[in-house]
């Protein structure tokens, strides 16, 4: 139910202008739901893949969409060439297996960058122009650190929505696995974080809040970095772990599409562009259909 009223508020307040827009509740199927989430896969598949092989998805894993532009294969530490594949093979069989469940109401990855959009978004987040993420392990650690926690978020979003048991067994098997990769990055990132990120002469720690502080005003004010004062504010020799950004309550943030759409469009959910510069595909894109 809040669910559905924020995407009845998101298209009062942020929509009202476009044509089409009506002041009435969305009706948000599963389909919806299921489709957001690969579209989200779809960019982190290609990321990975990308990175280790050199080339992306496969026509049939994009369900006949665009391959994604701006990506190289990446100058990568044998360690995290590993890391990098057991997660590229998770994420294509998150998309499979979404595809699967959708039959013939699954919709084409949509176009994707994921190249000059980390460069924008770096930008933007801490004044540093030029920024690659498949350079070095660093980078490309960074590089998926803007998006693994953003689908934690998302799943966290949508499951209470779904309502068909067979989609909530799908997207709450997903989810975790998510988890899984961003807390892998984020400890990663801790582990690295006091060493400078080249050529930019900031350290890990600061670039990585940098891109949490971007997420966090893009995306309803939830998101936190890798490290935290000690909440009695004593030092400790090596800075103060976060590695699970939680609410508190020891769950995990909960965005709705339209935060995440915020966050992956680069700060504005009914403007397509960064991760997405046509928009996703799918009935929750930023836009509401004319009737
Ligand atoms: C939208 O849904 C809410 C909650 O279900 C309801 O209270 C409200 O009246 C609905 N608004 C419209 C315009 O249908
Ligand atoms: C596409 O990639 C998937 C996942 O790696 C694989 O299972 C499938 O066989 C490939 N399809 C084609 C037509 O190559
Ligand atoms: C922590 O370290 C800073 C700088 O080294 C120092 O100024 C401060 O007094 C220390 N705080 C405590 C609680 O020891
Ligand atoms: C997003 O873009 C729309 C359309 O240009 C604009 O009306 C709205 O104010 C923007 N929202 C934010 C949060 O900037
Ligand atoms: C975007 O969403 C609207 C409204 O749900 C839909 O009519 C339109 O077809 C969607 N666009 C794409 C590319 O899926």
């Amino acid at each position: 139910m809040a669910f559905r009223a924020a995407l009845a508020g998101a298209c009062c307040l942020g929509l009202l202008l476009l044509a089409g827009c009506r002041a009435q509740n969305l009706t948000v199927t599963d389909t919806d739901l299921l489709n957001f989430a690969m579209n989200l896969e779809c960019l982190e598949a290609e990321y990975y893949s990308t990175a280790i092989n050199g080339y992306g998805l496969n026509s049939s894993t994009l369900g006949n969409g665009p391959p994604a532009v701006g990506g190289l294969k990446a100058n990568l530490s044998p360690e995290l060439i590993q890391i990098a594949t057991e997660l590229a093979n998770d994420e294509i069989n998150h998309v499979n297996d979404l595809r699967a469940q959708l039959g013939s109401a699954a919709v084409p990855c949509p176009q994707m960058d994921i190249g000059s959009s980390f460069t924008t978004i770096v930008s933007k987040a801490l004044n540093i122009y030029g920024f690659f993420p498949y350079n070095t392990d660093v980078n490309f650690l960074l590089g998926a650190f803007l998006f693994e926690d953003v689908g934690v978020t998302a799943f966290h979003g949508a499951i209470p929505a779904v309502k068909d048991k067979a989609n909530l067994e799908l997207l709450a098997g997903i989810a975790p696995v998510e988890a899984y990769h961003a807390a892998i990055l984020r400890t990663l990132l801790y582990q690295k974080g006091l060493e400078m990120v080249t050529p930019y002469n900031i350290r890990v720690f600061d670039f990585v809040q940098g891109l949490s502080n971007l997420r966090r005003k893009a995306g309803g004010g939830k998101d936190q970095g890798i490290v935290v004062p000690p909440a009695d504010g004593r030092n400790t020799s090596y800075p103060f772990a976060n590695l699970v950004p939680q609410d508190g309550a020891g769950k995990a943030f909960q965005r709705t599409p339209d935060e995440v759409l915020a966050i992956v469009y680069g700060g504005n959910s009914t403007q397509p562009g960064a991760f997405y510069p046509k928009g996703l595909t799918g009935a929750i894109n930023g836009t509401v259909a004319a009737s």
